[in-house]
This record gives C-alpha cells, sequence and structure tokens, in this order.
C-alpha cells in the first residue's frame, strides 16, 4: 500500500519527468545498453536479481536533482541484462527512519518472493560531525510479490544494536541465505585512535545472522588491526567455485601510481575462512592490503554489486561513477538533465587466485557486425559511429604495442598496451586533458603476465576495456560529439558495431 507521502513523490518524480523528457532523451550521450537514470542522478545499483526469470535492477535515484541527494530507489527489468525496461520508482523516503534517504541495500529471493533490504539514513539538523552525532542509521526491510508494489517498511537494527566502537556509519546490507541461516553484511566505520593517540578510524565489516529474516543478532565484527581506509561501503559476500570472496569498497586509501588512482576505491579479497567459521580472530591478524584487488582500473567504478542468475551465473555490476568528484570530472550530460549510469553486467570467473570479469555472454548474441573501415591510413583503419555501439576486438597480442584512439587526436581517449601495462589517456599530444575527458588524465592497469587480448566495448558516452577476458577492466565516461566519434584502431583488430 502507497503511503500518502509515496504517493505525493512519485507524483513528482513523473511531474520532472514530463518536464524534462525531452531535454534528456535528445541528449547525445545517451546509452543505449546501460541502465541510465530516467532523469536526474543515478548511484549505486541496489537489489540486484533475477525474479521469475525476470531481471530487476533498482538503483540509488534523485530525479529532482542532477546533482545527487537520494530520496529514490529507482527501477528497471530486463529479460536479457542488456535491454532495460524503465518503471516507476519503488522506495522513496516516508517514515522517520529513512527520512534523509533510502539508502543501498540488496534483494533476497525466497519461496517466489521478494525481501529487499536497505539502510534508512537520517542527518539530524544542528552541528554535528554526523560521525560520531547527529546521524541514524536504521537497516530495515520492505517485500513483494512483484518486484514493483512494496510492503510496508520493517525495522530490523538501528544504532542499540551495533557494537560500541563502531560510529554512526553503518550501512549498505547484502543478505543472503546459507545453510538454513540469513546473514546480513553491512559496512562500517570503527572508531580508533593511532599510537600518537590521533583519531584515526579503520573501515570494516559487521556480520549479522538471523533465523526468520526478521531478528537479527551480531554474529562477527571483522575490523582489521591493520588499517585499510577509514570506512567499507557497499559489502558483498559470496561463494565463487568454491571460494569466498568478499567485495567491499574502503574510503581513504592514498593513492599510489598504479594503484587508487580514484578518490574511493572498490575491489575485493577472497576470504582465508568459509563463513561457518567465526571470523573475528582470523580476521585481527588479516592485512587486507595484501589481498585487495581492485575490480576495475577506470576513472568511473564504484560500489558494485553481485548476485546469482537462475542458471547460477555470479554476476556484478557497479556504479560507473565515483563519489565527490564534481570537482574533478565535469560531466558533460548535466546540462541535459542526467547524469551517471551503471556499468554492463560482468560476469564472475574464478581463475588461478582471481576473478576475472568479462561482459555477460548475453552481448554477444546482439547482432553484431563486422564493419569495414570507412579509410586505411598507414596501420591503422578509421571508422567514424555516431548512433551505434561498437566493439574492438583483437587478439593474439602477446605482450605487443598496440593503440586505439577513440575521438580525435586533440580531443580523444587513447588506449595504449605494451607487454604487461595499459594505459588510458585523454591527454592529448601536448599534455593537454581532452574536453571529452570531462577533466580526467590518466589511468594505468597491469595484467599479470602479458595482454593478450583486448575487447574495447563503446556505448556512446561509456567506454569499458576488457584486457585478457577481463582480468583487468577499465570504466570510463567519454563525452564526445557525434561528429567526433572517430575511432583509429590497429589494422589488426576486428571492429564490430550494432
Ligand atoms: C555509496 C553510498 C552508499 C550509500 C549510498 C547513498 O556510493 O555512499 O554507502 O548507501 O551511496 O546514496
Amino acid at each position: 500500500m502507497e503511503s500518502e507521502i509515496q504517493k505525493n513523490r512519485f507524483r513528482q518524480e513523473r511531474e520532472e519527468l514530463k518536464k524534462m523528457e525531452r531535454t534528456v532523451n535528445n541528449c547525445p550521450f545517451r546509452t543505449r545498453y546501460h541502465v541510465m537514470p530516467p532523469v536526474g542522478w543515478l548511484n549505486d545499483p541496489n537489489g540486484l536479481c533475477q525474479f521469475r526469470g525476470i531481471y530487476h535492477a533498482y538503483f540509488q535515484y534523485s530525479p529532482l536533482s542532477v546533482h545527487g541527494g537520494g530520496g529514490y530507489w529507482g527501477h528497471c527489468t530486463s529479460t536479457d541484462l542488456i535491454h532495460w525496461k524503465y518503471k516507476e520508482p519503488v522506495l522513496t523516503t516516508d517514515i522517520p527512519e529513512d527520512a534523509g534517504g533510502v539508502y543501498s541495500g540488496s534483494a533476497l529471493i525466497e519461496n517466489d518472493h521478494m525481501y529487499l533490504f536497505y539502510t534508512g539514513n537520517v542527518k539530524l539538523p544542528g552541528n554535528y560531525d554526523y560521525i560520531d552525532s547527529g546521524r541514524i542509521s536504521t537497516q530495515l526491510l520492505t517485500e513483494s510479490d512483484d518486484g514493483q508494489h512494496m510492503s510496508g517498511k520493517t525495522k530490523l537494527l538501528g544504532m542499540e544494536d551495533y557494537p560500541e566502537n563502531i560510529t554512526r556509519h553503518v550501512r549498505d546490507p547484502k543478505v543472503w541465505k546459507e545453510e538454513g541461516t540469513y546473514y546480513m553484511v553491512l559496512g562500517a566505520r570503527a572508531r580508533a585512535w593511532d599510537k600518537e593517540g590521533e583519531r584515526s578510524d579503520r573501515g570494516g565489516v559487521l556480520i549479522y545472522t538471523s533465523q526468520d529474516k526478521k531478528n537479527w543478532s551480531l554474529w562477527s565484527e571483522l575490523v582489521p588491526d591493520k588499517k585499510f581506509g577509514y570506512m567499507w561501503e557497499c559489502p558483498d559476500i559470496f561463494v565463487l567455485s568454491g571460494t569466498r570472496v568478499l567485495s567491499y569498497c574502503p574510503q581513504g586509501l592514498p593513492a599510489g601510481e598504479e594503484k587508487y588512482q580514484n578518490i574511493y576505491q572498490s575491489g575485493y579479497s577472497i576470504l582465508p575462512v568459509g563463513i561457518t567459521a567465526k571470523m573475528d580472530d582470523v580476521f585481527r591478524e588479516w592485512d587486507p592490503e595484501d589481498t585487495f584487488r581492485e575490480w576495475d582500473m577506470g576513472f568511473d567504478f564504484y560500489a558494485p554489486q553481485s548476485f546469482e542468475t537462475e542458471d547460477g551465473r555470479r554476476i556484478l555490476i557497479g556504479w560507473a561513477g565515483v563519489p565527490d568528484t564534481e570537482k574533478a570530472h565535469r560531466n558533460l550530460s548535466v546540462e541535459n538533465g542526467w547524469q551517471h549510469c551503471l556499468t554492463l553486467p560482468t560476469e564472475l570467473v574464478y581463475r588461478s587466485g582471481k576473478i576475472f570479469r568479462k561482459p555477460v555472454s548475453e552481448l554477444s548474441n546482439l547482432p553484431w557486425k563486422d564493419v569495414a573501415a570507412d579509410k586505411a591510413d598507414g596501420k591503422y583503419r578509421k571508422y567514424h559511429w555516431a548512433d551505434q555501439a561498437v566493439a574492438v576486438k583483437e587478439d593474439g597480442i602477446a605482450g605487443g604495442e598496440r593503440c586505439l584512439l577513440i575521438g580525435r587526436e586533440d580531443n580523444g581517449l587513447t588506449i595504449h598496451v605494451a607487454g604487461d601495462k595499459v594505459e588510458l589517456t585523454f591527454l592529448n599530444r601536448d599534455r593537454q586533458p581532452s574536453i571529452c575527458g570531462g577533466g580526467r588524465r590518466v589511468r594505468i592497469g597491469r595484467v599479470e603476465d602479458r595482454v593478450e587480448e583486448l575487447l574495447v566495448l563503446i556505448d556512446s558516452s561509456i567506454v569499458e576495456v576488457f584486457v585478457n577476458g577481463g582480468e583487468t577492466v577499465f570504466t570510463t565516461r567519454i563525452y564526445l560529439d557525434k561528429k567526433d566519434r572517430n575511432l583509429a584502431a590497429d589494422g589488426r583488430c576486428r571492429i564490430l558495431a550494432i
């Protein structure tokens, strides 16, 4: 049953959509295969699941402000993870516990019924630091029979249920069932001090268990002694080929030359124990830095969430964006009333101690056609596209040098590979940042041995680069006018378009 507040807020969303529809839809940066906000702002993917055969992607949504601020869970569905149908939002801020935001969360499907777990955020007005005071984080449950209409909201955990050493930052429940028990992992910021007695908070996760999805008790607190960022957001725990994986988004890692290049990171660690072992002791000794591997080396990737399809694949979708980057990233779609999108769904494959992320197989079922180059210029083939999605494929690289230019020489993205190294740069020949990069410069990633194959997918304003079948991936937004959508690719590669 929709509450009055909810009805009112959903009406506001519809009005904004009507008002902005033409402007948003005429924007040259709208994508074809990526989940976007119908209008306004989008961030994290939420509640990803397959329910009665249909894929559901919910997302953090601010239809009324292109600069974010939240307030809604947007909703879209798909039968193939590639084509998405936009629905009405499903959640908005209509109870005291979520007055400041219906924050991120996850879906659990059981007995033909959908359970959505999320964080209600409250920021009290006043002079607070919002770390130790002024913020209330509540874990909530809502249920659905159709993925669109939600039941009332039930409070599961409040500030009184978190351990003493945890600050007011506790959020993003990911829930799953294992051997008859329900588990909920939450991202948290623990109060801590360094050797000099200076405050130096530590990121970690809390794991709660339940027998009935309603009553939860603390089962494990995983805050490593060796600090790895001050806060972990959007945690996810799952099993891949018998291996236990923790995915998490640490904030506050100092940037390195070829690592942690964005303001906040997202990656995973292979856990040394199964879930059925109590983790606390193992993890006190554990150094996340030793095991952490970034999910993506591009400019735009954060807050991924995974889910299992009915045919048993583990799919991961990220937000193709990063919080708090307004100054570093001039997103050119803002003037047309929307910003950000989700990544393509990728399938996770565990191989030799690490996880490969490859585009879901549904993508190759699309009617891709090899395209002939518009012209050949020396060793490069040139191709111009405007509205198509394009895939550039090359194998047999064997660590050799390759270069791909998307856009024009004075305004483009260059992907350069040699040996084990892949570099994406928006800098032109004069080392000036290209307009199409929105102010960004260079990202570097490596593979373990050498680059063997490359797959570059371009869908209007997003480029996803898969190296060695997803061993290393780069996700990056790009803002090229249609007339500048050129490609100069090595003569040995295949160019496909759709
Ligand atoms: C990550 C995040 C989450 C939070 C949500 C709010 O981007 O900060 O921790 O739930 O966004 O929109």
